[in-house]
């Protein structure tokens, strides 16, 4: 009872990065309807990361497929150019990442003046440290458990340590503060990163395996239903 408890706390965040992009309005759609609790959006720049996906155009194009958060991941560089394009166009979540601006508070505050909840993203060798003086702000932490730029890579163990580290961290502020993980989930893995303290998965290849009638059952699967 208490693992059931404790495991529909967990949210499941299908990656559209492994969706066919052909019909991504259709496929949006399918995972909201098949118990997504976010929509986890991979924007990509081919400079901050070795890959180009989608622009704050598609964002809004998408909008109206879902009524769920849009859980935005900026791979970008600057960011801030950026953040009130996605703002408008339906973002609820702007995750950025350390590495791609010179001035992390400034943007997190910019994402909040836009009415938009904040996340910062800890690639595998960015340290915890980076959150520390901005967890009054925070309202994501995403831990990378891939290098970003592609989905269908294979999760890096040595991860679960800092989502635990930074569980604590959480912990300790009292806000509700979503601790998120990112790259390699499936059904392996997804267990390993609840047992480290994070509350939501983002899954791109075992979301969107087998095609639209296995969506359901692959995001129970993950959440550990
Ligand atoms: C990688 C992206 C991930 C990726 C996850 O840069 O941030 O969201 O799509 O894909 P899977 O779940 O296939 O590892
Ligand atoms: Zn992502």
């Amino acid at each position: 009872m208490v693992e059931k408890i404790m495991s529909n706390k967990i949210k499941i965040s299908p990656s559209i990065l492994s969706a066919d992009f052909a019909r991504l309005g259709e496929e949006v759609s399918a995972v909201d309807k098949a118990g997504a609790d976010y929509i986890h959006i991979d924007v990509m720049d081919g400079h901050f990361v070795p890959n180009i996906t989608i622009g704050p155009d598609v964002v809004k194009a998408l909008r109206p497929h879902s009524d769920k958060v849009f859980d935005v991941h900026l791979m970008i560089s600057p960011a801030d150019l950026f953040l009130e394009a996605f703002a408008d166009a339906g973002a609820d979540i702007i995750t950025i990442h350390p590495e791609a601006g010179p001035h992390t508070h400034r943007s997190i505050q910019t994402i909040k003046a836009l009415g938009k909840k904040a996340g910062i993203s800890l690639n595998p060798a960015t340290p915890v440290n980076v959150v520390e003086h901005l967890m009054d702000d925070l309202d994501m932490i995403l831990v990378m458990s891939v290098n970003p730029g592609f989905g269908g890579q294979s999760f890096i163990k040595s991860q679960l340590d800092k989502i635990k580290t930074l569980r604590q961290m959480i912990d300790a502020t009292g806000r509700d503060i979503d601790l998120e993980v990112d790259g390699g989930i499936d059904k392996n893995t997804a267990p390993l990163a609840i047992a480290a303290g994070a509350n939501v998965l983002v899954a791109g290849t075992a979301t969107f395996r087998g095609g639209p009638s296995e969506y359901a059952n692959n995001i129970k699967t993950l959440r550990g239903d």
